[in-house]
């Protein structure tokens, strides 16, 4: 696909238990995404199979993408995946600051050293964002600000186009589509959130940053949210893992 519109990224989370079960799911994922015309495909599969799927998702049109990559490149490091390590499966996309990896003490300034060291090696790091609730006074709006602040930390200007933001509000994470976040809301958020850019970077490096939206985006409201919420695409996590359900999502995006 030469520039792709929309972007659709699978986080399968710890939903998929065996290699067999992800090689499956690949495979469906894969070939519903070859009839694609404008929506890259890209997913993130537990680091156990990124070995597995590798080889097979390098002669399709789906990337691979990973959930978390560790701060550092070479250390004593039990049970962590480094950049390097990443970069020889063929990754290309790694989501960092995740809501779920941010609940085990994740900061903002983990987040940020962890972009800048995606970066570094060439990849585009996914970089989530969400509060936890919405109250009357507009803290939220002012926790949003902080987080986006201070998880680009450091990173330059330069790398902007490279930078995807997820807005993921956790209120709406892991429940079924009438808990997502409205397209009227979101495109508030987007506007929110690209005026931020905006602040950081100026007008034509900010806005060449993309923003996806994530929380409990189902085949029944990813269109809607993506053309409401004018954001680039979305960040799918259970639905992700659903091959049938998957597929009728990125072909909804696609208009097809
Ligand atoms: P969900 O998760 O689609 O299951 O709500 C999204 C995410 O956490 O990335």
């Amino acid at each position: 696909m030469a520039k792709a519109k929309y972007l659709a990224v699978g986080n399968w989370k710890m939903y998929v238990d065996s290699a067999m079960r992800a090689k499956d799911l690949a495979g469906k994922v894969t070939r519903a995404a070859s009839r694609l015309r404008r929506t890259q495909v890209i997913v993130c599969p537990p680091h156990a199979f990124l070995g597995t799927l590798a080889p097979s998702l390098k002669r399709g049109s789906v990337l691979l993408g990973a959930q978390d990559v560790s701060i550092e490149t070479e250390a004593a490091r039990t049970g962590e995946t480094s950049v390097d390590m990443l970069k020889s499966l063929g990754v290309s996309h790694v989501i960092i600051g995740h809501s779920e990896r941010r609940a085990l003490g994740e900061t903002n300034e983990v987040a940020a050293h962890k972009a800048l060291r995606a970066l570094k090696a060439g990849f585009v790091p996914i970089i989530c964002i969400g509060e936890r609730e919405r109250d009357m006074q507009g803290h939220y709006l002012a926790f949003l600000e902080t987080q986006i602040k201070e998880s680009l930390a450091g990173v330059p200007k330069a790398k902007a186009a490279h930078l995807i933001i997820a807005y993921e509000p956790l209120w709406a994470i892991g429940k079924s589509a009438d808990a997502a976040v409205t397209p009227e809301s979101l495109h508030e958020m987007t506007l929110f959130i690209k005026k931020h850019l905006v602040h950081l970077y100026g007008r034509s490096a900010g806005t060449s940053v993309k923003v996806l939206y994530g929380g409990s985006v189902e085949a029944s409201n990813a269109k809607a949210l993506i053309d409401g919420g004018t954001v680039d695409g979305v960040l799918v996590g259970h639905a992700s893992t659903d091959a049938a359900e998957f597929s009728d999502i990125i072909r909804s995006i696609d208009g097809r």
